[in-house]
């Protein structure tokens, strides 16, 4: 007779969660909520309880979901390969890998006239190790810019340049350490200037780093840098939806190809349309010379992450075979979901679905801002990438508390929306923990967001009720 293995049947919530308190690290989870919440299914813009509750989810899994859940189309093209050629060895070839490698190459060359490579791992944070590695290996130095406010993933390396001490704290250094540079987080302008006439204050102080060797960054004699990259997401995601303004990229772009200094887009949270065009760089007319992907590539489904790369930097000849290899690397099911999201967003218009929800969804939320002064301090958004910043009665002052109050009783699902007991589903982020960041399904309708705001009133007239 063979061991027992002790598997439990116990699917009681407080049962469980008597066994997630002994048996489960909570090294890889983040318990927002005390206790954590169960769901039993997914489906469209929503999560359900297993009373059958359902939440309408304004956070689609940190935009791993954006195309909804249970997609019909994506869904069957897993099962397909699923039937077909569920496992293969990274070392051979399926068509999949090589058509979507092709077609995320071929739409770069169209989009900025650049050609490249791309080659996939798994995870974001592993991609974003691949990326160091490629710069690494282009340039011979190991030093990166990254933004303060930025995240780029929890793995050793990618910790590294995320931004958060807190991330790095217990685990010492085994990796150069990034040297964060502000980022235009206009309504808390770290210069403390104003939008409107700053005339981008924050560039000129970042060039001026390379004005003499004195500061530290550039060899005036070798007219080199002591830095090989610029980490970027074109919209800070962690750091609370933070939009740049217009010409902020072009303009850092310029400083970085006088210094001879490669800029690394990390599209892992805002890609594939998130922010209204595939990559959310291309709302800011400036050539990367890196992408990294990930999340919503394949819906959540099978994970898969990749990179893009310019031929100079990942041709063969220079990145061999091999350089970061891992056994799932370009995985037949991830590879096979990732192809159908290419074909299905090259089918809709997506720039111009995103984009027509997105300002309907912020114009209601600039409805809320107004009737709620002294609750939101700032709402904004790009496609349906938006932000909500909670604010003390002052409308500047960050209220991490209320904000995490509103989230909470969001998950409770228990608000009466037109006859019917609902939650909603928000993210918290932000520097200061009090912006609720907004990655709705890219398909709601307007109908499905009038909802979501219903339900976004509800929770700041129940949670600040003396603040409206
Ligand atoms: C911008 C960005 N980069 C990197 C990562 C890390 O990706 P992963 O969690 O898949 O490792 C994330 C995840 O949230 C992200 O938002």
């Amino acid at each position: 007779m063979g061991a027992v293995l002790p598997v439990t049947d116990v699917t009681d919530e407080q049962a469980l969660l008597r066994l997630e308190h002994k048996y489960c690290s909570w090294g890889d989870t983040v318990h927002y909520l005390d206790p954590p919440k169960f769901f039993a299914r997914a489906d469209g813009n929503y999560l359900f309880d297993r009373h059958g509750t359902p939440y309408l989810d304004l956070q689609m899994w940190y935009s791993a979901a954006s195309f909804g859940y249970g997609n019909k189309r994506l869904n069957d093209a897993l099962k397909h390969q699923i039937d077909t050629l569920p496992q293969l060895a990274c070392q051979y070839l399926h068509p999949e890998k090589v058509q979507l490698a092709a077609a995320i190459a071929r739409l770069n060359e169209s989009k900025f006239g650049l050609e490249g490579r791309v080659q996939f791992n798994v995870g974001g944070s592993q991609a974003i190790e691949d990326s160091l590695k490629i710069v690494r290996n282009a340039t011979g130095k190991s030093l990166v810019f990254a933004f303060m406010g930025g995240y780029h993933g929890r793995t050793l390396a990618a910790s590294a340049i995320t931004s958060s001490y807190r991330y790095r704290r217990r685990y010492g250094h085994f990796s150069d350490r990034a040297h964060f540079v502000p980022f235009p987080y206009c309504f808390r302008c770290p210069y403390d200037k104003k939008r409107e006439d700053c005339g981008l204050y924050c560039v000129d102080q970042f060039a001026k780093n390379f004005e003499t060797e004195y500061n530290s960054f550039w060899d005036a004699k070798a007219g080199e840098p002591e830095f090989a990259a610029f980490y970027v997401e074109a919209i800070q995601g962690t750091g609370g939806y933070v939009i740049p303004p217009p010409g902020y990229f072009p303009a850092l772009k310029r400083v970085l190809n006088d210094r001879g200094i490669l800029l690394v887009d990390d599209e892992i949270q805002m890609g594939f349309y998130r922010a209204g065009r595939f990559w959310a760089i291309e709302n800011f007319d400036v050539e990367p010379d890196i992408i990294v992907f990930g999340k919503a590539l394949t819906n959540g489904l099978n994970p898969l992450s990749g990179i893009w790369a310019r031929e100079e930097l990942i041709g063969p000849d220079v990145f061999p075979p091999g350089s970061t290899h891992s056994t799932f690397s370009s995985n037949s099911l991830g590879t096979a979901v990732g192809l159908e999201v290419v074909r299905m967003t090259s089918e809709t218009n997506y720039e111009d679905l995103v984009r027509e929800r997105g300002a309907y969804f912020l114009a209601q939320l600039k409805e809320l801002h107004t009737r709620y002064p002294k609750v939101i301090g700032d709402t904004d958004g790009i496609g349906l990438a938006l932000r909500i910043e909670i604010c003390r009665e002052d409308g500047r002052t960050p209220d991490r508390e209320l904000t995490d109050r509103i989230f909470a009783e969001g998950m409770k699902g228990d608000l009466d929306v037109r006859g019917r007991r609902m939650g909603l589903v928000l993210d918290v982020g932000g520097y200061y923990k009090n912006v609720l960041t907004l990655a709705p399904c890219l398909h709601m309708t307007e109908d499905e967001i009038d909802i979501a705001v219903e339900m976004l009133d509800l929770l700041i007239r129940r949670c600040a009720p003396d603040r409206v």
